[in-house]
């Protein structure tokens, strides 16, 4: 089948669009490590990637694909500041503890909601903290810089989850935010992608 539909690897390239060596980027949603790897990926060896999941298994086949590949993740705690240095940090914790880790400002995060395919489909991303994660990502966000969202409307609460994450994005100040929303006209219930890109100021 053409890959016409495939929003993830949209996702992940709209996000790599903005991203050079050296840049900070973050993962909300870790899962099997394939966002967090492109994330690595564009900003190099001097760059940051945060990555977060609820599930520690999660983070090992993370961890595996990145070194697979080449790189040297390290597991991070949750209350310890992410330092201003280039590594990849993966932290066993919810993403709506991002503000607590990170104190800089990513030039990307991605988001891709619900389950691990293949794994236990209760630990599920919820509205409530996906609705914190995305405001305190839009809030970090650097002027140039993008938050990309894959959410799914098929999976268990994703309906609701994905007219918070529409709620949020639609508000954005058409000034400060450009807005896409990247969805399958003829299969509603499809994975849709919400991009939004922080504008610099015009001053
Ligand atoms: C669709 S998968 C992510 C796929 C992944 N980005 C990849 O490239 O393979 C969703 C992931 O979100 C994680 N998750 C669910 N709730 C979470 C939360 N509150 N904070 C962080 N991760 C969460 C799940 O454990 C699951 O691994």
């Amino acid at each position: 089948m053409s890959s016409l539909t495939r929003i993830v690897p949209r996702s992940q390239q709209l996000v790599a669009e903005v991203l050079m060596p050296g840049d900070l980027a973050v993962d909300l949603t870790a899962g099997k490590g394939r966002d967090t790897l492109a994330l690595a990926q564009a900003v190099g060896a001097t760059g940051r990637v945060v990555a977060f999941d609820v599930q520690r298994e999660a983070l090992d086949k993370t961890a595996h694909l990145l070194i697979k590949n080449g790189f040297k993740p390290s597991f991070w705690e949750n209350d310890r500041e992410i330092p201003d240095l280039p590594g990849l940090y993966l932290i066993h914790s919810c993403h709506a503890s991002l503000g607590k880790a990170l104190h800089h400002a990513p030039k990307a995060v991605i988001a891709n909601l619900g389950y691990l395919p293949g794994g236990d489909k209760r630990l599920i991303t919820r509205s409530e903290t996906t609705r914190q994660a995305l405001e305190q990502s839009l809030e970090r966000l650097t002027p140039g810089g993008r938050l990309s969202v894959t959410v799914y409307p098929s999976h268990p609460g994703g309906t609701s989850e994905g007219s918070i994450v529409c709620n949020l994005f639609s508000g954005l100040p058409p000034e400060d935010w450009q807005v896409l929303q990247i969805s399958v006209a003829n299969r509603p219930e499809a994975p849709y992608l919400m991009i939004a890109e922080r504008q610099y100021s015009r001053t």
